[in-house]
């Protein structure tokens, strides 16, 4: 809550009051004290009384009549002075206070009663508990009732195999009884404290924590819990789920919660028919430093009320898939890529895929462990609904009529000033596809610009594509003799090892190996674009200008993890340098020259106007 200086607290009192007429100093003072007695944030108060009283002798308190006028004028002031919208004050000639039951003073067989009352205890298909606590139980109650609530309820449900625990109608209940609830939902090696709670008229504070012992079996920390909550949820249902949420014990669908208060109390203002509203305790988490009073809990999973039941029981049948997704892709990884995973395991068996509510963000958290584990930021783990087409990949080869259009939209090219050529392509086709629509990307394409005295190739915007027409693209770029080798490509999968060579004959006319060959790249530029960017690079066939490329592979598998709906694209190739006999590294190709990906292309303009020009000269 916002600390607040003196001077403003009268001021924001005082002018709403100064507007009005008739009025008795004396209500204003008494309600300073008890607020001062009262409220559970004494430090936003300091100064207050002094300040009201001089306010008082230098006559600046104006009278209101209208009693009713009053009690809203003040509640407005003292709700603006103190930021909490709990500070009500009331004018009711007729209150009759009423006493809050206790329910420690209640003979157990009406206890029991109660108790029966506000709680349901249900077994749902796959052993899936489902608890439904009304009231959270005080510890003094508890005490009173021996081992009937353990016999009866929580031996129960340590018997199921996750929990469905609904808070949604828990709307009474005794912040005490939290510490058992947590304890039971936590391992006994380590006490947590749980909430600190200060209580302002007895001035005093008190820490919660959890139990180091508990009579009975506990559901202990591995086994999954959801909370279900909705907008009635409030107080020590609350603290319970507010609690288990931050610990990360439990995931909460629902409603956000009511936002209720520790305790409020309605006191009378001197002996007037004035009533002042005050909280008079407050709660302070101490693994957030902050508190559910006031702003409530806020689910982890936004669902209304009514449907939390049905969205709970889906997310624990996502969660029951989790171990055997795990299980499958450490099988693929080990398969397809060079190490066999066992941190994947571990984590789910320490409880660390606890937030993940559905295949999306188990898909994610795989993702991140699994490139974290490997250092290799090709690994994707992603969710599809249906098969994905890229495990059925078959290049089509286009008709006539499309060869035409495809050209069209796949290829630009342009004769820049200096006889220097422009070609720009997006996506690396597949060889056969090259090679079908080869007589027309002679004519159309490659004939415009094989003929000038230096060309500019931009891949900014190739992602990449098929990696098979590598070797024939690069091939345009060397002389007939001798050929040349472009890399080596080892394949997991196989275990097999192919030198990648220049081909011996290619259709029209080469580009040759002495004109200058300028690469423009982006950070979108992708896998086999990259394979042929690295390749001209290694063999010393190209100037890179702009920014370092993505990272892909050559090639990736995508592979289904067992029957479920995630897939895992693994890199399953591994590049060789020709030059080096080195693997390529999985980062990006660093570019001879950095350029921001928008001024590469003036840039490259600029080099070969320079290198052109030097050329002229030394002739
Ligand atoms: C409350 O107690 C603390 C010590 O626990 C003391 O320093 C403080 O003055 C007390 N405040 C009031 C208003 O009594």
């Amino acid at each position: 809550m916002a600390q607040h200086t003196p001077p403003l607290l009268l001021i924001l009192l005082l002018c709403t009051l100064s507007v009005n007429s008739s009025f008795q100093p004396a209500l204003v003072l008494e309600m300073a004290k008890i607020l001062l007695e009262n409220y559970c944030f004494p430090e936003n108060l300091v100064g207050m009384q002094e300040a009201i009283q001089q306010a008082i002798n230098s006559g600046e308190i104006l009278q209101i009549s209208d009693r009713k006028t009053l009690a809203a004028v003040l509640t407005v002031g003292v709700q603006g002075a103190l930021n909490d919208p709990r500070l009500t004050v009331s004018y009711e000639p007729n209150f009759i206070p009423v006493m809050p039951q206790i329910l420690p003073s209640l003979p157990v067989d009406q206890l029991i009663w109660l108790v029966r009352n506000s709680v349901k205890l249900d077994n749902l298909d796959n052993n899936v508990g489902y608890l439904r606590i009304d009231r959270i139980i005080g510890e003094e109650t508890a005490a009173k009732l021996g081992s009937l609530l353990r016999d009866n309820i929580w031996d129960k449900v340590a018997q199921t195999s996750s929990l469905i625990f609904d808070l949604r109608y828990s709307t009474a209940g005794e912040l005490s009884g939290v510490p058992f609830i947590i304890s039971y939902f936590s391992d006994p090696d380590a006490l947590i404290h749980i909430d600190t709670v200060y209580d302002r008229p007895s001035n005093t504070t008190k820490e919660l924590w959890t139990m180091p012992s508990l009579i009975g079996e506990k559901y202990g920390k591995k086994k999954d819990v959801i909370i279900l909550t909705s907008k009635h949820t409030v107080g020590a249902a609350e603290a319970v789920a507010y609690t288990l949420k931050n610990l990360k014990r439990a995931i909460i669908v629902g409603e956000r919660s009511a936002g209720g208060s520790v305790k409020v109390q309605k006191i009378r203002i001197a002996q007037s028919a004035f009533y002042i509203t005050v909280p008079v305790a407050r709660s302070v988490s101490p693994i957030t430093g902050q508190s559910w009073e006031v702003s409530g809990v806020s689910p982890t999973v936004n669902i209304i009320a009514k449907e939390a039941v049905t969205k709970a029981k889906s997310l624990l049948a996502v969660r029951s898939a989790i171990p055997k997704v795990v299980q499958s892709i450490s099988d693929v990884i080990g398969r397809f890529y060079a190490f066999t995973d066992r941190v994947l395991l571990s984590k789910w068996a320490e409880g660390l895929y606890r937030p993940v509510v559905d295949f999306e963000s188990l898909a994610s958290q795989l993702t991140a462990d699994l490139q974290e584990t490997s250092g290799d930021h090709r690994l994707h783990v992603f969710h599809c609904d249906v098969e994905p087409e890229s495990l059925h990949d078959v290049p089509k080869i286009p008709t006539a009529e499309e060869v035409g259009y495809m050209i069209d939209a796949l290829f630009k090219t342009e004769l820049l000033p200096g006889n220097v050529g422009y070609l720009r392509f997006d996506m690396m086709a597949d060889v056969e596809v090259v090679k079908a629509t080869g007589p027309q990307l002679i004519k159309l394409v490659w004939s415009k610009i094989v003929n000038t005295d230096a060309l500019v190739i931009d891949m900014r915007y190739n992602t990449g594509g098929y990696s098979t027409a590598i070797p024939l693209l690069c091939t345009y770029f060397f002389d007939a003799e001798p050929l040349r080798h472009l890399y080596t490509v080892f394949d997991r999968t196989t275990t097999t090892m192919t030198e990648v060579m220049t081909l011996p004959q290619v259709m029209g006319q080469r580009y040759g190996s002495s004109k200058g060959v300028y690469i423009l790249t982006s950070h979108m530029t992708g896998s086999a674009a990259e394979v042929f960017i690295r390749t001209m690079k290694d063999l010393n066939r190209a100037t890179i200008i702009g920014e370092p490329t993505t990272g892909g592979s050559l090639s990736s598998g995508t592979y289904q993890i067992g029957d479920s709906v995630l897939y895992a694209s693994v890199p399953n190739q591994v590049v060789l340098s020709a030059i080096t006999g080195k693997v390529w590294s999985v980062s990006g190709v660093e570019p001879h020259v950095i350029a921001q990906a928008n001024d590469a292309l003036p840039v490259a303009q600029r080099i070969i106007a320079a290198r052109l020009l030097k050329r002229e000269q030394g002739k």
